[in-house]
Formats: C-alpha cells, sequence, structure tokens
C-alpha cells in the first residue's frame, strides 16, 4: 500500500530509485514520481499510472545526467486525491524547500490543514502528504530547527500510520525517516544508505539492514545513521542481516510472477517443511515455539485472525486443530477482532496469518490481543515485517518472496504450517504418534502431489478459456474445503474481474441456487472425502438447474465424469491435506482466465500488496 524508496549516496540516485520503485510496484500502481536534490533544489518528476509511465515520461525530457545522488521516489495506492500526476507523490512544501514521500494515512490532516490555511499555505493536491509537507516546512522556519527535528515535532501533532522519508534542500547531507504503523527499513551500503518500504528494493546493495519500530525516526545524516524516537529518545542500531536472494525476486523466465509462483509450490511447500517434520518420533519442530511449551499446553481455544486468503486459509487450519489438537478455534477478520470487545481469556491462544506481516488491521489485531495478554503466534511470510516482530512467538513460512499481488505459493503454505501446528499442538494433548505420523508421512508426498497437478497445467489453460466469457462464478466446497472454494473465488475476482462467490457448498440451496443459469457455472470441490457424497449432491442439484459444474475431484473417479461437465483431477491424498491441492488448480484457473481477458495478472487494477492502511 503504497512504496517509499530513499538513496543518499555517492552514486546517482535515479536508477537506484527507479529499480526499487519497479521492486515495490506490487505496492501500489497507480502513479509514481522520484524527487531528486540536484544543484541546490528539487527536481520533481512524476505521474499517474505505473512506474513505467514514469520512467518513460522522464526519458522523453532527454535529461543527459542526473548529477543527484540524493533522492527519494513513491509508487502509490490511492487513498486521499483521485490518482492523477498532481496527486502523485514527492510533494514539496509551500517555498519548495522540503519535499515528502509518504506510505499511509495522516488521520488528523483536515484539522492541521485548516491551520495552515490560516497562515496562507496553498495546497496544489488532494493528499494529507501535502499537508505533513508544510507542516514540517512550518515548524522548520518558526521553530529554526534541523529538518530531523522538524519532522520529530510535526509528528507530534500528526495522528494516524505512516511511513515518510523526508529531504529539505538546505540539509542536502541529511535524509530523514519516520514510522508508525507503515513498515521502513534502512539499508547499510558503503557510504550509502537505502530506505524503503520493505527490504527487496536493498537486496541487490547490501545485505545490512535496520527495521524501524514504531515512532521511530532515523536520521542519515554526514554518512551516520541514528535512531529516536518521536519522544526524542536515543535508540541503539539493531543491524540484522538479510537472506533474501535477488534470483528470488526476478520472473525467471515465466510471462508473470503469479505464474512463477505458482509453479514454484513444490519447493515453496518443502521449504516449509524443511528441517521440520520428525517422521520417527510422530512430531514437528517449530524453533519459534520451544520457549512456549507451558503456555501451548494450557490453552483451551484458539482465535485465528487474518484478512483476504490469509483468513480462508484460516478457515481451513479451523478445522484441523479442532480434529487434531482438539481445540475450539474460530476464525476472525483481522478489522473485527481489533475494535470489537472480543470476550477470550488467559487460555485463548491467537493466531495471527499473513504473507506480508505487513497488513494494517491484523497488525492492530495482534496489538489488541497482546493488550489482552493473550499469547499471540504469528504464521508470517516476510521474515523482519512488523507482524514478526510484534508477536510473542512466530513460525515463518519459508516460501520465498512474493510479488504478484493475488497470493498463491503463500497460501498453500499458510495451510500447511497451520495442519502442521495442529500436529505440534494435538502431539502436546491426545494425538497418538501413529495417527501424526500417517499425516506427516503424506505431507512430505505435497511437492511431488503438486508438480503433478503444474504437469496439467495445459488442460486447465484449456477449460480457463472455454469459461472465460462467464461474468459469475460460484465455487463450492465442504468442511476442509469449504475454506478452499472462498480462495478459489476470490484468486478468480481479484485476477479476472469476474464476479464470483465462495461459498459452503450446503449453502447452496438456502438461497443461492436462485442464481444458477446456464450462464452461472460453478466450480465444485469434491474429492473422495467423508463429503463426497454430499458433493455429488450439490453438483446434481446444480445440474437440474441447467447450471455447468467443473468439479475439481480425484484421481481415478470415473463417476464424477457422468455427472459434471468438466473435471480438475487432483492426487489422491489425506482429507484433511486436499485443500492445499486443490488450491493449485485453482490459482492456474483464475491466472489463465485473467490472461485469457488481458487483464495485468500481477497488478490486478485498484489492489496493491500489501495492505497497510486499515
Ligand atoms: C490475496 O490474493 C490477496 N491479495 C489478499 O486477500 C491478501 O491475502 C490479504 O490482503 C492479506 O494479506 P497478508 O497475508 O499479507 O496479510
Amino acid at each position: 500500500m503504497c512504496g517509499i524508496v530513499g538513496y543518499i549516496g555517492k552514486k546517482q540516485a535515479y536508477p537506484v530509485l527507479i529499480k526499487g520503485l519497479e521492486r515495490l510496484e506490487y505496492r501500489g500502481y497507480d502513479s509514481a514520481g522520484v524527487a531528486l536534490l540536484e544543484n541546490g533544489a528539487f527536481s520533481v518528476y512524476k505521474k499517474k499510472g505505473k512506474v513505467a509511465e514514469l520512467s518513460k515520461f522522464v526519458k522523453n525530457k532527454n535529461i543527459k545526467n542526473f548529477s543527484g545522488g540524493v533522492g527519494i521516489a513513491h509508487t502509490r495506492w490511492a487513498t486521499h486525491g483521485i490518482p492523477s500526476d498532481r496527486n502523485a507523490h514527492p510533494h514539496l512544501s509551500n517555498n519548495g524547500d522540503i519535499v515528502i514521500v509518504h506510505n499511509g494515512i495522516i488521520e488528523n490532516y483536515l484539522s492541521i490543514k485548516k491551520v495552515l490555511l490560516k497562515k496562507n499555505y496553498k495546497f496544489k493536491s488532494d493528499t494529507d502528504t501535502e499537508v505533513l509537507a508544510n507542516l514540517i516546512e512550518d515548524i522548520k522556519n518558526n521553530a529554526k530547527v534541523s529538518i530531523d527535528e522538524a519532522v520529530r515535532l510535526a509528528l507530534l501533532q500528526v495522528t494516524g500510520a505512516y511511513a515518510i522519508l523526508v529531504l529539505s534542500k538546505d540539509e542536502p547531507n541529511t535524509m530523514v525517516v519516520a514510522k508508525i504503523g507503515s513498515p521502513a527499513v534502512v539499508g547499510i551500503g558503503k557510504g550509502e544508505f537505502f530506505v524503503a518500504s520493505d527490504a527487496t528494493p536493498i537486496v541487490e546493495h547490501t545485505k545490512k539492514v535496520v527495521y524501524l519500530e514504531d515512532r521511530e525516526i532515523a536520521i542519515i545524516k554526514n554518512g551516520k545513521l541514528r535512531i529516536k524516537t518521536i519522544d526524542n529518545k536515543i535508540k541503539n542500531l539493531y543491524v540484522q542481516k538479510l537472506e533474501t536472494k535477488i534470483e528470488e525476486l526476478e520472473k525467471n523466465g515465466f510471462p508473470h510472477f503469479m505464474l512463477k509462483e505458482i509453479f514454484e509450490q513444490p519447493e515453496s511447500l518443502r521449504n516449509t517443511m524443511r528441517g521440520r517434520i520428525l517422521v520417527d518420533k510422530g512430531g514437528i519442530k517449530f524453533g519459534g515455539l520451544e520457549k512456549f511449551g507451558k503456555e501451548l499446553r494450557s490453552l483451551k481455544s484458539l482465535t485465528i485472525t487474518a484478512m483476504g486468503t490469509a483468513r480462508f486459509t484460516g478457515l481451513v487450519g479451523e478445522y484441523a486443530f479442532e480434529e487434531l489438537a482438539k481445540i475450539p478455534t474460530k476464525v476472525e477478520y483481522s478489522s473485527e477482532f481489533a475494535y470489537r470487545d472480543a470476550s477470550v481469556d488467559i487460555n485463548t491462544g491467537f493466531i495471527a496469518i499473513s504473507q506480508s506481516g505487513e497488513t494494517a488491521d491484523t497488525l492492530n489485531a495482534v496489538k489488541e490481543a497482546k493488550r489482552k495478554n493473550m499469547l499471540t503466534l504469528g504464521v508470517v511470510n516476510v521474515i523482519g515485517s512488523s507482524i514478526a516482530r510484534a508477536v510473542d512467538a512466530g513460525i515463518y513460512n519459508h516460501a520465498g518472496p512474493e510479488t504478484a499481488v493475488a497470493s498463491t505459493k503463500a497460501s498453500t503454505s499458510q495451510v500447511l504450517i497451520l495442519i502442521m501446528l495442529a500436529v505440534y499442538l494435538g502431539r502436546m494433548r491426545d494425538l497418538s504418534k501413529a495417527k501424526a505420523q500417517e499425516i506427516l508421512k503424506e505431507m512430505q508426498r505435497l511437492p511431488n502431489l503438486a508438480e503433478k497437478i503444474l504437469k496439467n497445467a495445459n488442460e486447465i489453460k484449456k477449460l480457463a478459456k472455454k469459461y472465460s466469457k462467464n461474468n459469475n462464478f460460484f465455487f463450492l466446497g465442504r468442511k476442509y474445503n469449504a475454506g478452499a472454494a472462498m480462495e478459489g473465488a476470490l484468486k478468480l475476482k481479484e485476477c479476472s474481474y469476474i464476479h464470483a462467490e465462495g461459498i459452503n457448498a450446503t449453502e447452496l440451496k438456502h438461497g443461492p441456487l436462485s442464481l444458477i443459469d446456464k450462464n452461472f457455472p460453478s466450480l465444485v470441490i469434491a474429492p473422495n472425502d467423508s463429503m463426497y457424497e454430499k458433493s455429488k449432491t450439490g453438483i446434481q442439484e446444480i445440474k437440474a438447474r441447467g447450471g455447468r459444474v467443473i468439479a475439481v475431484a480425484t484421481e481415478g473417479n470415473r463417476e464424477i465424469k457422468t455427472i459434471a461437465d468438466d473435471v480438475i483431477y487432483i492426487p489422491k491424498t489425506l482429507e484433511i491435506l486436499t485443500p492445499i491441492l486443490a488450491f493449485i488448480p485453482m490459482q492456474l484457473f483464475a491466472y489463465y482466465i485473467a490472461v485469457e481477458r488481458g487483464n495485468d495478472v500481477d497488478k490486478p487494477r485498484n489492489l496493491a500488496k500489501s495492505v497497510t492502511v486499515e
């Protein structure tokens, strides 16, 4: 949700910034901009549309050489004001002395704007960001303080969640970064510094990074980095080492990141399990949970919170915790848990699921759970992210960086982790070693089974072509696959812009069935499991009303071919693991339909990868 990038050093800033924006474009892509400090003044280039539009715009200006070694840049996901050149960041303050990029929301910007208007400040955009630029200018001029102090004093007046990067032309050797809620990372190079919303633009330059905590300000001045809090307390630098490899951030010959990430699933599933499955003992090793054995043993119930895909994977997890660990579990929208007065007690464990680890709603839920003294666990893919740092204990997915807005490999990894965690908690309770071993052995086959499904991608592509003209779709499933059906529908709608509803198949006859006709197809997840007979009845009910059905069924099931119009086969596995396999053909189906319809698959309209605003 908006990406910020900054560079200060001896290189030309422009190429570093543009490359950084390309890496961060998944965070928002309705406009982009760059500000360079050149010869004592700011050159600002900004353009509505993708980063490529900005590059083209700058290229057309035929600038021979960018002289500046200092600059900031932004890729936007609009909150205040429509996507336009005018509203694009960076924003200059009135006298052009200060320039700022911003990710997040300044909640009280209107009241600050009112005061500034009375002081004759003029505003060129509709953004909350420009208000902050002018507030900083006003404080700097009146209090006669340095830019870092002006930023600090301004932030004392501001409410909201944000990450900002600020430059002042009077202090060309200084860059100021601050954050509350939204993420910010500082990369430390040799005589140079990089700032970004996450580490992806930094990896190719340096592996040494400092993740800012909430209410911290990083001041890069004359080649040195200092951190203090908004309340003016000096903090120690905690330098961490990045593990991400640059190849993981490239498309590696695939036409889209989404397809690459779908095809990476055999490997990401392997990595999720690596070193964690102890078949002999019928156990799981989660290093991050080791210190919490006593607390985990005494849990009487679980609350899972997440948003979007992560919440749907939580719905699969809910069944697993109840079946294997016998722990009553409920799944909530993080956004609701954060604000409603959820009734929990000290023995209710809290699990936050988030690929990015930056989703504002989920981060708020974690804070609320901590306030309620719950034991907070995180299932997070991005190492060092805000949620990973906020929870008491965590399990990293190790699925590798996920760039496409539509989550694929992270989602199958989330389901796998939740089932592994259910085994882990189950073994602390009544789950027998034999039953655990059966599940663990089968889990280890999943990467190969996923490979088998991927070999069939062309068949799914043909099917996608056949159904690509439909404007509506149902995705149906029962029990473990109810959450999977919801995920399938989300995948289709976000990539293809086709209206799709994912529902528990049994719900169909309680209302939605009235929508069925020959133009309203359904995808029914119907593996050979405890729900198969019920799923078959559901398919027949749809067929009886003239609806078309694609069934996702278990290999070898010939009967289903006589009932459904089309069948996608997945390999046979344990019922509890079927959703992991069912996710994959639905991802491919959504991907190929989106390509068929000519959509920008990796960056669907109106969306952003990591939703860092509420
Ligand atoms: C997934 O395809 C979506 N883009 C979206 O629903 C996503 O899962 C949701 O925003 C939660 O993100 P998180 O996992 O990073 O917290």
